[in-house]
C-alpha cells in the first residue's frame, strides 16, 4: 500500500491512440481477491467462490515439485517444456509435435487469435460464451459473431448457420464459463462433420476433468475427421495450479507450428512446468477433487432447490443462479457476509450469479448467507 506522504511524479505523456478496436475493448474483470475484501472489511475470515478455483489447493507432489525448483529461479525456464511436452502427449496419446503451453490457457487462446485471424476476419461464438474468446477476437480487429444460446447452453446448429467465407474461427467452450453446460456428443459430431475444412474451431476444455456425462465429448477423439480443431485444456482447475498459469493446445502439428511462431520464448515459467509434471502423476489429488465437487454440487443444488432458486445444469466446479433480481444488490449483500461470488452481467446474464463448488463448510456458508439475506 502508497504511504499518504509518499511523493508521486506526475507522467505527462502525448495521447497516441490505439487502433478503434483496441480503444473500445472492454477488459476483464477478475474475481475481487479475498485479501482486498478482508482489508475493506477488517475482517479475516472471508471465503472467494468466485474464480472456480480448486478449493483443495494445488497438489501435495505439485507442491514439493516446486521447493525443489526454487534454488534454480536464477535459470530461465526451458522454452520448449521437454519433460512436461513428453509426459502430457504419453498421457493423451498424442505426439509432442501436437501440444503448445502457454501462460494459462488464457494464453494459448489468445496465441491462436494472434496466430490465424486478422482484421476484416469473423469468428462465431455463443452469447454467453467464456468472455475471453470475444476479447482476443477484438483485440487483433477481428469482429464476433454472436449465436443465441438455447437453454444456456451452446447451439451448434446456429453457429453453423453463421459461417460465412469471412469466418476464420469458431469458439466453444464444452463446458461453457459462466454457465457450465455442455454440448453432448451427437450435436458436437453433426457440427463437426459439416464444418468447412478452412475454419479452425476451438474447443475450449478447460473444466474436461470435472465432467462425467457419458455423453460429453471428448474432441481429442475426433481427430480422425481431419477437421481443424484445437483443444484447449489447462491446469489451472482440477490440477490446482491457477496461480502458476499453465494451459495447453492439442492439435495438428502444422497449426501447432505456426502458434509456436507467435509464442513468447519463455512463456510457461519453470515452476509451472515442474508443478505440471508433478500434478499429472497425483491422482489422488485429482480423485480427491472431483469427488469433493461432485458433493458440493449435490449439496447446492440440493439446497437451491429447496429454496426455489432456478440454476443451470452444471458439468462444471461452478453453478449458475438465477435469483430473479439485481444480482449486484445480493453480491454486494453477501460481500458484507464474508462471501465472495460472481455477478455474471458482463455476459448479459442480468440476474445470475455465478458460484464456485467450495469445501463443504465454504458452500454452507454461501447457503446460509443467501438464505438470510433472502428472507430479510
Ligand atoms: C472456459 C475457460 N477457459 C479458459 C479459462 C482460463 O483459464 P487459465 O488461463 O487459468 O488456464 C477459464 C478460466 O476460468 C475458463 O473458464
Amino acid at each position: 500500500m502508497l504511504r499518504p506522504d509518499a511523493k508521486l511524479l506526475t507522467l505527462e505523456v502525448p495521447v497516441i491512440k490505439p487502433n478503434e478496436y483496441v480503444r473500445d475493448l472492454i477488459p476483464y474483470v477478475p474475481g475481487k481477491p479475498v485479501e482486498e475484501l478482508e482489508r475493506e472489511l477488517g475482517i479475516r475470515d472471508a471465503i472467494k467462490i468466485a474464480s472456480n478455483e480448486n478449493p483443495l489447493g494445488p497438489s501435495p507432489l505439485a507442491l514439493r515439485a516446486v521447493s525443489e525448483a526454487l534454488a534454480k529461479l536464477n535459470r530461465y525456464p526451458d522454452g520448449d517444456a521437454f519433460y512436461l511436452k513428453h509426459k502430457l502427449a504419453e498421457r493423451l496419446g498424442v505426439n509432442p509435435g501436437n501440444l503448445i503451453f502457454g501462460n494459462g490457457s488464457n494464453e494459448v487462446i489468445e496465441i491462436v487469435a494472434r496466430t490465424f485471424m486478422k482484421p476484416g476476419d469473423e469468428a462465431v461464438m455463443g452469447e454467453f460464451a467464456f468472455i475471453v474468446f470475444p476479447i482476443v477476437t477484438q483485440a487483433v480487429g477481428a469482429k464476433a459473431i454472436i449465436s443465441p444460446m438455447l437453454d444456456l447452453t451452446h447451439n451448434l446448429r446456429d453457429i453453423f448457420e453463421r459461417i460465412t467465407p469471412r469466418t476464420k474461427a469458431v469458439f466453444i467452450a464444452n463446458p461453457n464459463n459462466p454457465t457450465g453446460t455442455i454440448v453432448k456428443k451427437e450435436e458436437f459430431e453433426w457440427f463437426l462433420e459439416r464444418v468447412p475444412e478452412d475454419i479452425i474451431i476451438v474447443v475450449d476444455e478447460a473444466y474436461f476433468d470435472y465432467v462425467e456425462d457419458p455423453d460429453y465429448p471428448n474432441s481429442l477423439d475426433y481427430r480422425r475427421l481431419g477437421k481443424s480443431v484445437i483443444t484447449v485444456r489447462t491446469f489451472s482447475k482440477i490440477y490446482g495450479l491457477a496461480g502458476l498459469r499453465l494451459g495447453f493446445c492439442v492439435s495438428s502439428e502444422e497449426i501447432i507450428s505456426y502458434m509456436n511462431r507467435v509464442r513468447e520464448p519463455f512463456n510457461v515459467n519453470s515452476l509451472a512446468q515442474v508443478a505440471a509434471i508433478a500434478a499429472l502423476d497425483d491422482k489422488a489429488h485429482v480423485a480427491r477433487s472431483r469427488a469433493i465437487n461432485r458433493e458440493g454440487l449435490e449439496y447446492l443444488s440440493r439446497e437451491l432447490r429447496k429454496m426455489y432458486l432456478p440454476f443451470a445444469p452444471s458439468f462444471t466446479n461452478f453453478i449458475l443462479v438465477d435469483l430473479g433480481t439485481d444480482p449486484i444488490i445480493v453480491y454486494n449483500a453477501l460481500l458484507r457476509e464474508g462471501v465472495i461470488v460472481r455477478p455474471v452481467i458482463n455476459y448479459g446474464l442480468k440476474t445470475h450469479i455465478r458460484v464456485t463448488i467450495g469445501l463443504p463448510e465454504e458452500n454452507e456458508r454461501f447457503i446460509s448467507s443467501i438464505k438470510k439475506l433472502l428472507s430479510s
